[in-house]
């Protein structure tokens, strides 16, 4: 019981973190691969943004068949029942469809008959606003138990002509459960800031109702991401430092007492001004972006699923998820860790893919889901490159380590 409470005062409800899960589908896209698609170098991607390889969703996988695999491991993580969520917010650019919302697919996916489901659109910060969202249903008390999905499929909304964009992205999803409690700790301090004067800084120009899809906006390539790297990088490495902290004095701390800071997996040089910007040495930072590059929404719940399964977070510690992304918009939650981290550890080695289902449209065949000169990439004899050896944050390997001096 909170010790504040009495029996006219009714207890604190706090939000804890008490699941996490992520799932990276299994093909990996190299630098070496794009240097045959387009006019770019290793050298170049690693030197500029850190990414050596990136994950690409199988023919067969959706936003939601992968955020139901890393929502589930998060669900079990937490020793719940799918019936005992009562609310899934999914935070992602890409959903598989405009309707329905890709969290009401994610529901039957993972067997849940009662939770309320609805996605949220923030771009790169989109699972941070549903943390905190999340946090607000928890401590209101209108929510037990919350499944909040970062999940997305980049690769299939990427111009595989456009060097400065298609070298940045990857796919995959990660998720956690927020649960209600009268201990004290969890979910502490939120930020959010939102910038319109961005808004066509990054942007995808086609296919909603100010542009609806034409044989026109295809042919112009308006239904691709585009983005003017320069501009975003200032707005990125201006922003996450400031949310970050205050995020962190909101929690009545200072950026020294958190031990782990959990930064949207943009560009290596983001975090490191990050890192600068808060007076923070880089092994305070997780980094995994050279493995997935940037996954938009589902970049921090990955990268905080990842750090805690890998030991990087214990009972106690205090962690610092932040983002920014299309909008402009940026998010930060400071969060007390209270949660063992063995869990996470076992729930992914017992659920993986099979474990889901994702019903289909039956016309579903029809449908031609990976970007034509990706998919004559993917199918080259020789192409599949094993995944990187588990690469531990602040201690890269040394191509990498060169880019770190
Ligand atoms: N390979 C080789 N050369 C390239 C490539 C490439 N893939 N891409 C661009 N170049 C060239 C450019 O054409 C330019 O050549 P020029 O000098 O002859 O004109 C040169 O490299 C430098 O280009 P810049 O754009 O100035 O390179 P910069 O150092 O800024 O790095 C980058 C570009 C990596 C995109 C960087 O600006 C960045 O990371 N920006 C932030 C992007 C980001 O975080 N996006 C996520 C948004 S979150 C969301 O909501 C989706």
């Amino acid at each position: 019981m909170n010790p504040a409470a009495s029996p006219s005062t009714p207890p604190v409800r706090t939000a804890h973190v008490t699941g996490w899960g992520r799932y990276v589908p299994k093909q990996v896209l190299s630098n070496k691969d794009l240097e045959r698609m387009v006019d770019t170098n290793d050298e170049w991607i690693v030197t500029r943004t850190g990414i050596r390889e990136r994950r690409v969703a199988a023919a067969d996988e959706t936003t939601a068949s992968m955020a139901a695999v890393a929502g589930l491991r998060a669900i079990r993580a937490a020793g719940l029942d799918p019936n005992d969520i009562d609310l899934i917010l999914l935070g992602t650019l890409t959903p598989d469809y405009w309707m329905p919302s890709t969290a009401a697919l994610v529901k039957e996916a993972i067997g849940n008959t009662k939770a309320a489901a609805m996605d949220v659109s923030a771009a790169c910060s989109g699972f941070v606003y549903a943390f905190a969202t999340a946090q607000a249903y928890v401590t209101s008390g209108l929510a037990k138990h919350v499944l909040v999905i970062g999940a997305e499929l980049l690769t299939r909304f990427l111009d595989y002509t456009d060097r400065s964009t298609c070298i940045l992205f990857g796919d995959g999803a990660g998720a956690v459960v927020l649960s209600a409690s009268d201990q004290p700790g969890g979910s502490l301090g939120i930020e959010m800031t939102t910038e319109p004067q961005g808004a066509y800084m990054i942007w995808l120009p086609a296919g909603g109702a100010k542009s609806p899809p034409s044989a026109e906006t295809i042919a112009r390539g308006e239904h691709f991401i585009r983005m003017e790297g320069r501009e975003t990088y200032r707005f990125a490495t201006r922003t996450l430092a400031s949310t970050a902290l205050e995020s962190i004095r909101k929690s009545g701390l200072q950026p020294g007492d958190v031990d782990l800071f959990i930064p949207h997996q943009a560009n290596i040089r983001i975090i490191e001004a990050v890192a600068k910007g808060l007076d923070l040495p880089m092994s305070k930072m997780f980094v995994n972006l050279d493995r997935y590059g940037n996954t938009s929404a589902a970049s921090v719940p990955i990268a905080l699923a990842e750090a805690v399964n890998e030991g990087h977070v214990e009972i106690g510690d205090r962690v610092c998820i932040v983002a920014f992304g299309a909008g402009f918009t940026s998010g930060a939650v400071t969060i007390e860790w209270t949660a063992d981290p063995e869990r996470g550890r076992r729930a992914d080695a017992e659920i993986g893919p099979e474990d889901v289902h994702v019903r289909l449209p039956v016309d579903w065949n029809s449908v031609d889901p990976i970007p034509p000169a990706l998919a004559e990439l993917m199918a080259r004899p020789g192409k599949v490159n094993p995944p990187l050896d588990d690469v531990v944050p602040g201690e890269p390997e040394p191509a990498h380590r060169e880019v770190l001096a």
